[in-house]
């Protein structure tokens, strides 16, 4: 198993200031980007061309986290402006299958995330035709909320389901992540934890993204 990575959430930084928050990040993170549309979620964030300027700052890998409605329409605008994986909400697109097609089609790395409602088992039909499925531990929207317990379990049938199937995915989770219980959800089978006000909320954000690695690794 690879050793997992840690997806630091810009929504977390000072939006003023958003390349002074790369330095913080350590050779095995992804930037995680929230891209939130006030009708999917009730917030609004940022779109393409915040990505398209974070895209000429940084080398490492964009994750775009779409949180709107009709992700089909915006998708590959998100490969374009420079994002190395996008994912799309179960909720939000009743023909997963073929965005996610689009996505790879276009560039990217394609996943789908699912709220904290939605049960893993959705995606029973779906194995082989994502890079990485999105378990969401809190509702989203907002960052700073309490992670939601039941998600390790979600982890672990999650697991279950990629060995019984033998696709190969990633398993990201999102939400409430911090030094407390990293090491309990990589212990469940994820690869990939966010972690926004754990990172840039912290006195040092440079120690929090090293102290998070060392948990993970634990
Ligand atoms: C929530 C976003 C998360 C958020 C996580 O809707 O999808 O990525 O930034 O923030 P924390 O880690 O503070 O819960
Ligand atoms: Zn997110």
């Amino acid at each position: 198993r690879p050793a997992p990575l840690l997806a630091p959430s810009i929504l977390s930084a000072d939006f003023a200031r958003l390349a002074e928050a790369l330095p913080v990040l350590d050779d095995r993170c992804v930037v995680h980007v929230d891209v939130m549309d006030g009708r999917f979620v009730p917030n609004i964030t940022l779109g393409m061309p915040v990505v398209a300027a974070l895209r000429k700052e940084t080398q490492r890998v964009l994750d775009c986290h779409l949180m709107i409605v009709e992700p089909s329409r915006y998708a590959t605008a998100f490969v374009e402006a420079g994002a190395d994986w996008v994912s799309v909400h179960q909720e939000a697109d009743p023909h997963l299958h073929r965005t996610l097609a689009a996505i790879r089609d276009a560039g990217a790395k394609a996943g789908v995330v699912l709220n904290p409602a939605t049960p893993v088992e959705t995606l029973t039909d779906l194995m082989g035709a994502f890079d990485f499925a999105l378990l969401m531990s809190v509702n989203p929207g907002f960052g700073g909320q309490s992670f939601i317990p039941r998600t390790l379990d979600k982890i672990r049938r999650l697991d279950a389901m990629r060995t019984a199937s033998g696709a190969d995915f990633l398993i990201e989770v999102d939400g409430g992540v911090g030094p407390s219980n990293a090491r309990s959800l990589i212990a469940a089978g994820a690869d990939v934890l966010v972690a926004g006000n754990a990172v840039f909320k912290a006195p040092d954000p440079r120690a929090a993204v090293r102290a998070l690695l060392a948990e993970m690794d634990a």
